[in-house]
């Protein structure tokens, strides 16, 4: 016969048992999960150390006084760094017709909600990038034609006043093979190789701290237990360095940039479920991007800037899609977070 502590690891549903003063005495491995820390930590803490939610606080406290369960659909809890929605049933455990412990059942509404709009995303960044790469092919082979002919022009023209006329053909080819080869990406093949995710991110800070005037602070919020992954180093100084450079482009005068690196686990990307990934959090508390051009700003040539290329997130996210990872964006009036999610897979 299977034990019971088996099936309420196995269980997608976060359990957990809190004694009449409130201490969390039991935790199953889904609650640790979305608690982001392990039962030995937990145990003993309170209902409010752990949900600081004090209407939910005071509904457990009166559950106890009146041995009455209840339910909360759609709360919303501040959860490892994230506002996370949840359903939560509150029943009592009764012994000798006293509540004893109190049983809480929390399930995400929000994961699926995630999942299916993830998906979308990915579909849509797969089309663009295609689009992308088909465009600048076709603008590519005539581009060298062009240069070509200038340059054969420049050879038969006798005066030098009608070889600037040329020469800016000639350097605007230049100028746009190099923008089209940006757009086409690395055509090397990538060397994957076995690699601390800090490794890249750290080299990026450094760039970054030297580009950047005094008043950008760049902190680190680093676990330094996330296991190595698999990738190309290079590869992943391009994407850190385009979003960083980003984040340092969005402070005007003064500000902070925070790199947080994390491990989620059991992860879904793109249907498949990941037991481990890595997660990457680059937040800046610069201008800011408005609610309705998050989705857009990952689309290629969409730029709010005047020497922008709009292709800095294209790129980056091109990249992390190859690793079968995902970047996220939001914005709240305070922070902005982009979130590159890559899972560990060896
Ligand atoms: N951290 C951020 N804060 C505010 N806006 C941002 C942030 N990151 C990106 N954006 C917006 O997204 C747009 C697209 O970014 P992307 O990196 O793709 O291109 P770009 O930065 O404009 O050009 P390039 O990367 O070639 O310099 C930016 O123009 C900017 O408006
Ligand atoms: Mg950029």
């Amino acid at each position: 016969m299977i034990s019971q502590n088996i099936i309420l690891d196995n269980l997608n549903t976060a359990i957990l048992v809190f004694d009449e003063t409130l201490k969390l005495n039991y935790i199953n491995t889904a609650g640790e999960i979305l608690l982001g820390d392990s039962a030995k930590h937990l145990f003993n803490k309170s209902t409010q150390a752990l949900f600081k939610h004090a209407d939910l606080e005071h509904d457990l406290q009166q559950l106890i006084m009146r041995n009455e369960g209840f339910v909360n659909r759609g709360l919303v809890l501040h959860l490892q760094h994230k506002n996370i929605t949840l359903n939560l049933s509150a029943t009592p455990i009764y012994e000798q017709h006293k509540a004893v412990n109190v049983l809480i059942e929390l399930q995400e509404v929000d994961r699926h909600l995630r999942i299916s709009k993830e998906e979308q995303l990915l579909a849509q960044q797969n089309t663009s990038q295609v689009l992308m790469r088909s465009f600048a092919h076709e603008i590519k082979n005539p581009l060298g034609g062009l240069r070509g002919a200038a340059q054969l022009l420049e050879l038969e023209l006798v005066t030098d006043e009608l070889k600037e006329y040329t020469q800016i053909i000639i350097e605007e080819a230049d100028r746009m093979k190099s923008l089209m080869d940006k757009m086409l990406g690395p055509n090397k093949v990538p060397n994957k190789v076995s690699l601390n995710i800090h490794e890249p991110l750290e080299r990026v800070r450094q760039l970054v701290n030297a580009e950047v005037s005094q008043h950008i602070d760049i902190m680190c919020d680093y676990d330094p237990s996330i296991p190595d992954i698999l990738a190309d180093k290079n590869q992943l100084i391009q994407v850190f360095l385009n979003i960083i450079r980003n984040a340092a482009q969005a402070i005007a005068t003064q500000g902070n940039i925070i790199l947080r690196t994390r491990v989620e686990r059991h992860m879904t990307i793109a249907n498949n479920t990941y037991k481990l990934t890595a997660r990457i959090d680059i937040i800046d508390d610069g201008i800011g991007i408005k609610e309705e051009l998050i989705d857009r700003i990952f689309f290629p040539m969409i730029t709010y800037k005047q020497e922008g290329t709009g292709l800095g997130l294209t790129i980056a996210q091109s990249i992390i899609n190859q690793y079968g990872g995902l970047i996220e964006c939001s914005s709240t009036g305070e922070n902005t977070t982009f979130s590159i999610f890559l899972p560990i897979t060896h």
